[in-house]
């Protein structure tokens, strides 16, 4: 038994020795596409921090783009070496679709055509569904079984959708996309507004699409005060600000962002990709709700077979739809807009 003198000394010749290291888990493939543009550049240090699947996960990253961008995504492979990351087990950077989906267990699908002045909505769909058509291709047949799969790029909703169709053997649950930026907005606004933390609120949602049509709900959420959990809406007092202004700046966040920044979010758009799949892997806190964009079974009268934002817990690495808290009924339109009765 070592004296507690010749343990600290010990601890200030070599802290390291004595510091707790957490017992380590097997190394997972985790891909990213898209992986030399903004989002991806944001994204791969966090994943490799350990910011998405744990601190006790290694990983192993494989990135793609395309072969434009083949010396970026060399570029971003060697800051990665640089960052001298513990959790990061080895890099394959690639412009080879079959390669970078090669055994992977989690997909964050980033990579898309961007949508360009003057570009109407249905260009940049054809444009993508000819992307997500050949990835689901190579997701159904290269992936690990059980793949599970965050779709970014926009159309995010209807990415997932083409993805889904041209990967049948991929359970439509393992694909999701993200709504989550737009949750956390929410939840940063009503924070702002009360002049609370934002981790002390909850259970917002945001209903729909990732787009200006998506509506952001606080009706169920709460904030922790110094009197205990409170509704938001009796803290706020000013339905009228909660039932326009707050939605507003949520919708339209987005290109508030771009117009400040001359380039659209990308840290926050990582971050919230970050919170989707650790709280889908790893579960969501007891009594909190967060927003994902799933594979729609009909609740609340969303049509089936439409990926969609519901209110979601996750235990276990699997999700379900909130039910029975929400007193409502949704209707959608051709465009996405939902309108609740
Ligand atoms: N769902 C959301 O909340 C949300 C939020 C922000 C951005 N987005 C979307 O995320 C996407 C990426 O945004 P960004 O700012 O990183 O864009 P970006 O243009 O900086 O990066 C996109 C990258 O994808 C690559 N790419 C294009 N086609 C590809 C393919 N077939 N395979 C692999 N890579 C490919 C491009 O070369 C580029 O490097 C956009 O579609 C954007 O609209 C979604």
């Amino acid at each position: 038994m070592l004296s507690n003198s010749v343990l600290q000394r010990l601890a200030s010749w070599c802290p390291w020795l004595l510091r707790d290291e957490p017992k380590l888990k097997q190394p997972v493939k985790v891909l990213v596409t898209g992986a030399a543009g903004q989002i991806g550049y944001a994204i791969v240090p966090m994943i490799a921090r350990g910011l998405m699947l744990g601190l006790d996960q290694p990983v192993v990253l494989h990135m793609l783009d395309i072969p434009r961008m083949a010396d970026a995504l060399n570029g971003v492979r060697m800051e990665l070496v640089d960052a001298a990351l513990p959790l990061l087990r080895g890099v394959v950077s690639t412009t080879d679709e079959a390669e970078a989906f090669q055994g992977v267990n989690f997909a964050v699908l980033i990579g898309g055509w961007p949508r360009k002045e003057g570009m109407e909505r249905k260009d940049l769909i054809a444009k993508n569904v000819a992307i997500y058509k050949s990835q689901a291709a190579a997701l159904q047949q290269h992936a690990a079984p059980n793949c599970k799969v965050l779709v970014v790029a926009n159309p995010a909703n209807t990415n997932a959708l083409v993805l889904k169709e041209f990967a049948p053997a991929v359970p439509a649950r393992n694909i999701t996309c993200l709504t989550r930026l737009d949750h956390n907005r929410a939840l940063g606004q009503i924070a702002e507004k009360l002049g609370v933390h934002v981790g002390d609120v909850r259970n917002a949602v945001v209903w729909g699409n990732h787009s200006s049509t998506q509506f952001p709900d606080a009706s169920h959420a709460t904030a922790r005060t110094e009197h205990g959990e409170r509704p938001v809406r009796e803290l706020v007092a000013d339905d009228k600000w909660l039932s326009e202004e707050f939605v507003v700046t949520v919708q339209q966040r987005g290109a508030a962002v771009m117009k400040a920044r001359k380039q659209s979010s990308s840290l926050s758009a990582a971050s919230a990709a970050c919170d989707h799949m650790r709280d889908w892997i790893l579960g969501t806190p007891k009594g909190t709700w967060v927003s994902m964009g799933v594979y729609s079974d009909g609740s609340y009268g969303v049509p089936d077979g439409i990926f969609y934002s519901f209110p979601v817990t996750c235990e276990k690495g699997e999700w379900s739809i909130v039910q029975g808290e929400f007193l409502l009924f949704c209707q959608v339109d051709s465009n996405g807009s939902t309108t609740f009765s």
